[in-house]
């Protein structure tokens, strides 16, 4: 296997020359079958020959992870719920994981507002894996804490409670400027998440659809390593191209967090005790009801900025939202006031 590397190839082909159990975490974003506008791909299949493809790369997604090693799949739930037939007879489930998706509150009930994330494990009884904490909810006006610890303030993580299976806090890029030319990339701090969750240091992270190469950036900023393949030679062109450019540097002290517009937006609670020495902490611990911790020094926007160059000459004058007719899920473009 040729690690750090993104591979032009129909995934099917590329997967079958994967040897048995040599990847940590295979992650598959794969095209939703929804007449999206790729380069070249017709995102348009009936949909028991989408059911067939999808069940053909899963069951090598399985066939090619460590028995240690998780596989996540990302789609809308309509067809997550075809991958799970499969999926139930090869490896084991763990989580649905439910990720709230940016949409205009108008038109319909029960409007599709979150995208699925499947989580299952190769192997329950061998499975790797990490306890994980976001940073508090809080009220944008008065700063308290949106949940409501009642009698239980004295148990207040300082930093955030562990992440449960539904996910409010992480946002698809809206602004044009922060994504190219693809019409589904996902948000580098998603796939940070997930690595950080599932992997150590060094661990092999695959995407047989890299897009963009989101995981591939992800992996790099995490000190893992990633292959991968996507059908489009220009997407491949892209993703070599941010995973060329963006370094390994995305630790406090000595652990590894993922960093989002100057906020730690996911670590590890193992990596805590080694990370709190880094920021100020409210005390006593019922006033991280009302109070904020703060990073000491002022540097995580540094560090950010250090991963991963972001072009803010042209401020965008458009951004991009998802709007549902009747069935139909589109992307338009929409004018920002300035
Ligand atoms: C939903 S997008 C992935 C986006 C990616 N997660 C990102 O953040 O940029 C799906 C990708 O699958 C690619 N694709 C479609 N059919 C493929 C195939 N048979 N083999 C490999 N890649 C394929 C498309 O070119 C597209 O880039």
């Amino acid at each position: 296997m040729n690690l750090n590397n993104i591979e032009h190839a129909d995934c099917l082909d590329y997967l079958r020359d994967i040897p048995d159990e040599s990847v940590d975490v295979t992650f598959a974003d794969p095209p939703f079958n929804l007449k999206k506008k790729y380069s070249s791909y017709w995102d348009n299949l009936d949909v028991a020959q989408y059911v067939d493809w999808c069940h053909q790369w899963l069951r090598e997604l399985v066939r090619v992870t460590k028995p240690s090693g998780s596989i996540f799949i990302h789609n809308i739930p309509k067809w997550l719920s075809y991958y799970c037939q499969v999926l139930n007879e090869i490896a084991d489930f763990r989580h649905w994981i439910a990720w709230e998706a940016m949409s205009t509150p108008l038109g319909k009930t029960l409007l599709p507002t979150h995208y699925g994330i499947l989580f299952y494990a190769k192997d329950n009884s061998q499975l790797k894996f990490y306890d994980i904490r976001y940073p508090h909810h809080r009220c944008r006006k008065c700063n308290t804490l949106r949940k409501d610890y009642g009698g239980k303030k004295k148990l207040l993580h300082p930093f955030g409670p562990l992440i449960s299976d539904v996910w409010t806090d992480l946002y698809r890029i809206k602004h044009n400027k922060r994504r190219d030319k693809h019409p589904c990339q996902l948000p580098i701090p998603l796939l940070e998440r997930i690595i950080l969750m599932s992997t150590d240091e060094g661990d092999v992270v695959l995407d047989p659809f890299m897009g963009t190469g989101t995981t591939a950036v992800a992996a790099k900023r995490l000190g893992r390593k990633y292959i991968g393949t996507d059908i489009d030679a220009e997407y491949v062109k892209i993703a070599t191209g941010h995973a060329d450019e963006v370094q390994s540097k995305s630790k406090i002290g000595n652990s590894w967090v993922s960093l989002y517009l100057d906020k730690v937006a996911t670590l590890r609670d193992v990596d805590w005790d080694d990370i709190q020495q880094y920021f100020d902490i409210p005390d006593p611990r019922p006033e991280i009801d009302n109070k904020s911790i703060k990073y000491k020094d002022g540097k995580l926007k540094s560090i950010e900025e250090s991963l991963y160059k972001v072009e803010e000459k042209n401020p965008p004058k458009k951004m991009s939202v998802t709007v549902y007719r009747g069935k139909q899920e589109t992307r338009e473009e929409i004018q920002i006031d300035a």
